[in-house]
């Protein structure tokens, strides 16, 4: 991406996801399928307009903190985790400092980072590899400048998964350069009951940031959050004032009694991925036109087309098909394109099939 002045600055991976990725068969989103209101157990006597919600909502602080098991005083919430990754790096980076973040990755930590004044370097995630998180090449490409270390777990696009084991020789580099790590965690709760604590628990270099608004179908509550050390937290809650000041009331009210339903939010969430990941794992044996890794969990997936160009693919798709993926431009890699499987099952469905037909047009 380009360094452009900070009043001019933008994302054009946003602009397209806002006005470029709307389609019949949206197989664009990361996220899952929106859950609707009438299926929480809301009594409009339990909403409120106006309560205080100075530096938390108490409620809705633990109900978070116990959701993480942490303190209530290391979390800060933030309007979805887009607000909690700008006020991460906003309290940790300085203009001139070297931020050292994955590749490929979500642009917007990137953008924020830039933003910001970081000098930005990379670290690659391989495709031969499993995209999997390689320490050593973290190990190669940190300087003693390195401030922070930028990752996220599930990795979008690829929901690759890094265990502890990795994040705690991630923890042994950054000691060393007197780095910080932050680590996007919206995706880590898509492991349903094989997830891990968030890596907030490693140690006290790790800030993590995440929200209801992907696995949950949650979007509009905007329930984000931070965790960090009681001192950074502070902070945090300090810098907001800068930013957003107070939460809707409404919303947190609602975040409260979706953290109230979350087991039967995420049952529906789970059973949903299970279903689309064995659609898309027999869509993909029949393509001797894609490389891909085989879907295990996650909401997104990210094959590369092996002949041809993907934009004109996604265009095809577009036009002719009304079906969407995003284009791996997206992501820095043009030759690979993003599928969501959160979608509905018949959409899954239906939009893999006009996929199928659109590669073998291209192909032709
Ligand atoms: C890695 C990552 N972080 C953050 C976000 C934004 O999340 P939210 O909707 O909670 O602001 C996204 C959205 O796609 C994402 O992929």
């Amino acid at each position: 991406m380009m360094e452009a002045a900070r009043r001019v600055m933008s994302s054009e991976y946003m602009l397209w996801a806002r006005t470029g990725s709307q389609a019949r068969f949206n197989l664009a989103s990361s996220g899952l399928e929106n859950y609707e209101l009438a299926e929480l157990p809301v009594k409009i006597e339990e909403l409120e307009l106006s309560r205080p919600s100075f530096y938390s909502y108490e409620p809705l602080q633990k109900a978070l903190a116990a959701k993480c098991g942490v303190q209530p005083r290391c979390v800060v919430a933030a309007t979805g985790t887009s607000m909690a990754n700008h006020l991460a790096m906003a309290a940790l980076i300085e203009p001139g400092d070297e931020v050292l973040i994955e590749h490929p990755t979500y642009e917007l930590l990137i953008s924020v980072a830039q933003y910001l004044g970081a000098k930005v370097k990379r670290f690659a995630r391989k495709f031969e590899e499993g995209f999997r998180l390689d320490a050593d090449e973290v190990a190669r490409c940190v300087s003693e400048r390195t401030r922070l270390i930028v990752l996220t777990n599930l990795h979008n696009p690829t929901s690759a998964f890094t265990s502890d084991e990795t994040l705690l020789r991630l923890r042994e580099i950054a000691r060393e350069t007197g780095a910080r790590l932050l680590v996007d965690e919206v995706y880590l709760d898509a492991l349903f009951e094989n997830q891990p604590r968030s890596a907030f628990h490693l140690g006290e270099e790790f800030v993590t940031t995440s929200s209801l608004t992907k696995v949950y179908g949650l979007g509009g509550l905007r329930c984000g959050w931070v965790l960090a050390d009681p001192e950074l937290a502070e902070r945090l809650w300090r810098l907001n004032d800068l930013f957003g000041v107070n939460p809707a009331h409404a919303a947190e009210r609602l975040s409260l009694m979706a953290l109230a339903n979350l087991n039967k939010i995420a049952a529906r969430a789970r059973a949903l991925l299970e279903r689309n990941k064995l659609i898309l794992n027999s869509f993909y044996s029949t393509r001797d036109d894609l490389d891909y890794i085989p879907q295990k969990f996650g909401t997104v997936s990210f094959p590369r087309l092996k002949h041809g160009g993907v934009d004109k693919l996604c265009a095809l798709l577009a036009e002719k098909y009304e079906t969407s993926v995003v284009p791996g431009r997206f992501f820095e890699m043009p030759e690979h394109f993003r599928i969501g499987t959160g979608c509905d099952t018949e959409t899954m469905r239906e939009g893999l099939e006009r996929l199928g037909s659109a590669l073998d047009e291209v192909r032709r």
